[in-house]
């Protein structure tokens, strides 16, 4: 039997467990696969009863929990066993950042994205939002200009401005299935009040790695009306298909002079409860200087025990996890997209492939839907809580995000669903004969 076959029949017979007993019921009938000899299994439904999960709380009722952006998947067992020997240790006092912690950054920047980091370059940073904060904090002015790049993860401009701050949207151009920047837009929208931009490096949720010469392009721009970056690369670990992600401060030395980047193992190796667990990256030292100020004013310098060991663990061993995480993505996208394209009712929802990450950028304006009803049909109909495209701004209307870092049986039963909602719909069966 062909994998989707198989798991179109096997999401079928876990439906009703799934919603007598929970996602638990699906285990038995949907895993194909033996663990692994390395110790990890992706198709195994992990049991978060009792975790807290944020993700889970919404997904009441038998819903299908596919929106916040962390994995229903275990961590890496490197990081797991790191913190299991730290915790033996019964010794929890105040710790400081070892350099182990800066060298496994400075590795892993290497190894991964090719960037050479001196050491004093990084500068620990409690978590991406809130170091983000800090930065709106050090290097604007109440009332000055932060340019987003919408659709784009919310809080870059929610948390602007609740401190104050006036936020520009220069949204990305939709064209021929894929984003771009607008360049014109950033020349029509500036003037002498805009002091910082923010990117979103892979870009958080349209997927796009950005290529090498936009950032460049961008750098120069930016350099030339001296507006600083905060580029964002939390997903950066998880660049699909073999695609290389490019740091925007590595790309020219304009880019090293005006950028900070901030960077986390939290989305590659599902660590987000384990919060303040991040890094900055800052080149130019006076930049560097003024951060770190911040942070030591607001005694934000301190790494949780949890933080440190879990980046060192994450960072030094081979990622052998990482890479299996990687292709079980890109093996849940393909399927999606086979799903869709290939059902006479769903291929009216066109599927944009991300190059990063696990999140899924699903065009449903063809259904013709105010955002309000979309979003009813996915969450109530369906019984698959997402994310609603329009709470990312411009551009983001009539797109929903679905995350797909679960097994693949959670995929499988979620088309299934949003496939009967969208036939249903309203009593009308919906019907495109076209390609879509
Ligand atoms: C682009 C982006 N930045 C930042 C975050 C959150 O980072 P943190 O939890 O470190 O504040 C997320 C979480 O989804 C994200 O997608």
């Amino acid at each position: 039997m062909k994998r989707r076959t198989f798991l179109k029949s096997a999401a079928a017979a876990g439906a009703a467990s799934l919603l007598t007993s929970g996602l638990l019921g699906l285990t038995s009938a949907c895993t194909p696969k033996k663990a692994p000899a390395q110790g990890w299994n992706f198709d195994e439904i992990i049991d978060r009863t009792g975790t807290w999960s944020i993700k889970q709380r919404r997904a009441t009722d038998g819903k299908l929990a596919m929106w916040i952006a962390d994995m229903d998947f275990k961590t890496d067992p490197v990081v797991s066993q790191a913190l299991r020997e730290r915790l033996d240790r019964d010794v929890f006092g105040y710790t400081y950042g070892p350099d182990e912690f800066f060298d496994a950054i400075v590795g892993w920047e290497q190894k991964m994205h090719g960037f050479d980091v001196p050491r004093e370059w990084v500068e620990y940073a409690p978590g991406v939002i809130t170091s983000l904060c800090q930065a709106y904090l050090t290097f604007t002015e109440p009332g000055d200009k932060i340019i987003v790049q919408p659709p784009v993860y919310d809080p870059f401009k929610s948390y602007a401005q609740r401190l104050g701050r006036q936020v520009v949207d220069n949204p990305l151009i939709f064209k021929d299935g894929r984003y771009e920047m607008d360049f014109d837009g950033l020349d029509r929208l500036y003037d002498k009040r805009v002091k910082a931009l923010v990117l979103c490096n892979p870009h958080n949720p349209v997927g796009i790695i950005w290529p090498r010469e936009t950032l460049a392009r961008l750098a120069d721009w930016c350099a030339a009306h001296d507006v600083i970056v905060f580029s964002d690369g939390i997903h950066a670990d998880l660049a699909l298909y073999g695609k290389r992600h490019t740091p925007f401060c590595s790309v020219n030395e304009a880019a090293a002079r005006i950028g900070i980047e901030f960077c986390s193992p939290t989305k590659a190796f599902n660590l987000a409860g384990i919060t303040g667990t991040a890094y900055a990256v800052i080149p130019d030292p006076e930049k560097r200087q003024r951060f770190h100020d911040t942070l030591s004013n607001a005694k934000l310098r301190e790494a949780s025990i949890p933080t440190l060991v879990a980046t060192i663990a994450a960072y030094t061993h081979e990622p052998d996890w990482l890479e299996a995480l990687k292709r079980y993505i890109e093996g849940n996208i393909a399927y999606l997209e086979d799903c869709f394209q290939s059902d006479p009712a769903a291929r009216i929802i066109r599927v944009i492939r991300p190059e990063a990450s696990f999140l899924v950028w699903l065009d449903c304006r063809a259904l013709g839907l105010p955002q309000e009803k979309l979003m009813h049909l996915f969450n109530e109909e369906a019984g698959v809580v997402v994310n609603n495209g329009a709470s990312y701004g411009p551009g983001g209307e009539g797109f929903i995000r679905l995350n797909v870092g679960c097994p693949c049986t959670i995929v499988a039963e979620a088309f299934m669903r949003i496939e009967r909602a969208i036939s249903h719909h309203d009593g009308r069966v919906l019907r495109v004969t076209g390609s879509n």
